[in-house]
């Protein structure tokens, strides 16, 4: 076995070495490299992937809502996205009565589905590098004047642009402001839901099984992007018309093979490949750590409650998951950048880059200073944001004082007061005070016992005990306008009481800022905005521009090389192969999972792990129809080497000929520190097979109106 392992390993650095792809790689799409692709398998060209000129693969890839990546999958404005995606607007359209995250939904034509008000896709139109605008006239400038020419520069580069009245342009930094690129968007605002499978489904494994491979999740939902009548973005109507694509991906469902050549096409939304070694250190030993201590608490908390709960488990559903999602991601982090050696590889390639060019020496020696001494701040920094986050008692603290500040300074207007109260009754919705108080009180102790005392207000050691703080939670909510149990000002929050509440807004400002938990809550930002966070951001500023220069240097000196840029929510292209693994001693990944595996991994009545009676009898009678492979079972998940990222779920996989034959929405475990340093031996990414989604439409939800839309490839 351990042979056999060897050799795939061998076989697989063969395959990498001298290939760009060999860091991983996230490629703007006007800047792909084509021979290599090809090379590996693909018979489409760059064009075909991103043309200005002719409709192109780009033109079925949209950016979901601000963050997730989604694809057109019918001349009907079909579009696909992960269940964790959606997941919101399925949560929003459900209620304890109509539980659409546990039953699923189902449109049963197009006037059953459900729209999503706010909900936006955005279109790549065009890009365009601007590095020779956005830094002309900047060559003798230092910082903050650099800043602030550059600024102007892209301003007026923006002004000058003529688009549609309903596109924008937006314009990006790459490579640490060594270069920068302009791209055109439009942007879509009517997208109704059309289906979702039961979480049972959409959710299988749950937090246990997420970042993990074997991986047997249905991980997608279906939503409709709906145009006005000259196909052109309009706001939400019944009388829109569903939107006709430029292009859009056929489905295939054709078997898999380990090797088939595979890319990735959506929106990663960061990563630091280039950082040195000392910044890898501290994420490793220092800000990882704080904030998985600061969730392990917040999470453990809330699962108790949601657990026994269903109310409450609905409510927090959406928050609980992204929070554990983090929490799990650092945790695998930490592990793979060990694993990796992450850090002494980081210094053998410092090392040689100076043997190459001595200049760099002085640049690694004084990030290596500025990181040592931001270090104290940037661990405050992680701890204060990470409390903060989940201690949801001061984030509403902190957003009410977002909004004091703002009053006092006359900056409040009609606008900005309906969007905070807007803010505060989506934020009430998903709030549960009594619980809330519980988590609160222990992240207190935990900010007390582990931030250094000079960041920490005077007195706030009486905060260490976390017993003493959930009574003294418990009391001062009683008069607390904030957390919405006080019965004073008849705050107690829904959007009709923060509207009475915001109607005389200067009495409203005096009881906050009367308030105890919101002096409370002042006092910690203080203390932490004065002695901490100050001194953070002014050495970022510092580590900033020497890394600016360091990037510039890497990409000067090591010539070898083919750079790409580190992900910032725009359009890119990731490639390589369908592939397991064998990311330990005798342990070695299939890239294929199966339906058998979800049955294998059933637990009847499990919050993650039940099974929907209706897939156990498609099982059974081996009902699979069409979506069956070479092994007679439906396949569920598979893995590639495709480097994504956060932001990328969502995103297409395709196949040598641009059909669609996978939903990219997770990566295993061993590799998830490729954010930081892709490693082509672990790193994978991990996505539903298009044959299982085809199933769970077809079989499952009994929706063959769906599939009828699509154009399925055999
Ligand atoms: N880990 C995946 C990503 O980062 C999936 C997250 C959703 N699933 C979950 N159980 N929270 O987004
Ligand atoms: N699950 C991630 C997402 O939501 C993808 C990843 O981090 O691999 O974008």
């Amino acid at each position: 076995m351990i042979k056999r392992n060897i050799l795939i390993a061998a076989a697989f650095f063969s395959f990498s070495l001298g290939m760009a792809q060999q860091y991983g790689g996230m490629w703007i799409p006007t800047e792909l490299n084509e021979k290599e692709m090809k090379d590996l398998g693909m018979k489409i060209s760059a064009k075909d992937i991103f043309s200005t000129t002719k409709p192109s693969i780009k033109d079925a890839v949209v950016q979901f809502n601000g963050g997730c990546t989604a694809e057109i999958i019918s001349p009907k404005g079909l579009l696909l996205t992960n269940h964790h995606c959606g997941y919101g607007q399925i949560q929003y359209h459900s209620t304890v009565q109509n539980d659409l995250l546990s039953n699923g939904f189902w449109a049963k034509n197009m006037s059953g589905e459900l729209p999503n008000p706010g909900v936006t896709v955005d279109f790549i139109v065009d890009i365009k590098e601007v590095t020779a605008q956005a830094l002309n006239g900047t060559a003798n400038l230092a910082e903050p004047e650099l800043s602030k020419k550059i600024s102007a520069n892209i301003e007026a580069y923006k002004a000058a642009q003529k688009t549609e009245p309903y596109q924008s342009v937006m314009v990006r930094s790459m490579y640490y402001g060594n270069k920068y690129y302009a791209y055109v968007t439009e942007t879509y605002k009517d997208v109704r839901l059309v289906g979702a499978p039961p979480q049972s489904i959409g959710k299988f494994g749950s937090d246990t099984d997420n970042w993990v491979w074997p991986r047997h999740t249905g991980d997608f939902s279906m939503f409709r992007i709906y145009a006005g009548k000259d196909n052109k973005p309009a706001e939400y109507s019944k009388d829109n018309i569903p939107y006709t694509p430029k292009h859009f991906l056929p489905v295939s469902i054709k078997d898999k093979n380990e090797n088939d050549f595979t890319f990735v096409f959506g929106f990663p939304g960061r990563t630091t490949e280039y950082l040195p070694a000392i910044a890898v250190q501290k994420i490793m030993t220092d800000t990882d750590p704080a904030r998985i201590a600061v969730r392990d608490v917040a999470l453990k908390t809330l699962d108790e409650k949601m657990r026994t709960d269903d109310a409450t488990r609905i409510k927090y559903a959406s928050k609980y998951a992204s929070v554990a999602n983090y929490w799990k991601k650092w945790i695998g982090e930490v592990e793979g950048l060990k694993k990796s050696n992450a850090v002494q590889k980081k210094q053998k390639y410092e090392a040689s880059l100076i043997a190459k060019n001595p200049e760099i020496k002085t640049t690694i020696d004084g990030l290596n200073k500025l990181y040592n001494d931001q270090a104290p701040f940037a661990l405050t920094n992680a701890y204060y944001s990470e409390v903060v986050r989940n201690a949801e008692t001061l984030t509403l603290a902190n957003l009410y004082s977002g909004f004091v500040t703002a009053y006092e300074a006359g900056k409040t207007d009609e606008k900005s007061t309906t969007a905070f109260k807007n803010r505060l009754s989506a934020f009430y919705k998903d709030y549960s005070a009594e619980l809330d108080a519980k988590v609160t009180a222990k992240l207190l102790a935990l900010y007390a016992n582990k931030v250094s005392s000079q960041y920490l207000p005077a007195g706030f050691e009486k905060y260490k005990n976390e017993t003493q703080n959930l009574q003294m939670i418990e009391e001062l909510s009683k008069n607390s306008v904030i957390t919405g149990r006080s019965e004073v000002n008849g705050a107690s929050l829904s959007s009709t009481e923060i509207d009475k509440a915001f109607s005389n807004p200067e009495k409203l400002v005096k009881a906050i800022k009367k308030d105890d938990i919101y002096q409370l809550f002042t006092a910690m930002k203080e203390a932490y905005i004065k002695n901490a966070d100050a001194q953070f951001t002014s050495i970022q500023s510092q580590i900033d521009i020497l890394q600016k220069k360091y990037m510039a240097q890497q990409m000067s000196t090591d010539k070898d090389r083919k750079f790409f840029p580190d992900a910032n929510s725009t359009l890119r292209v990731t490639y390589g192969k369908v592939k397991g693994s064998t990311p330990k001693d005798a342990v070695s990944y299939d890239y294929q999972t199966h339906l058998a595996g979800v049955m294998e991994k059933y637990i009847p009545g499990d919050y993650e792990f039940d099974v929907p009676q209706k897939l156990i009898e498609l099982y059974d009678k081996k009902d699979f129809g069409a979506y069956k492979d070479k092994t007679g079972d439906v396949p569920v998940g598979f893995t590639a080497t495709n480097h994504t990222t956060g932001g990328n779920s969502g995103s297409p996989a395709l196949d040598a000929q641009g059909n669609l034959i996978g939903l990219n929405f997770d990566r295993q475990w061993e590799g998830t520190m490729s954010d930081i340093n892709y490693d082509p031996r672990f790193s994978r990414n991990i996505m539903v097979d298009t044959k299982y989604i085809l199933f769970i439409v077809d079989k499952f939800a009994d929706s063959k109106w769906l599939i009828n839309e699509m154009k399925v490839v055999k």
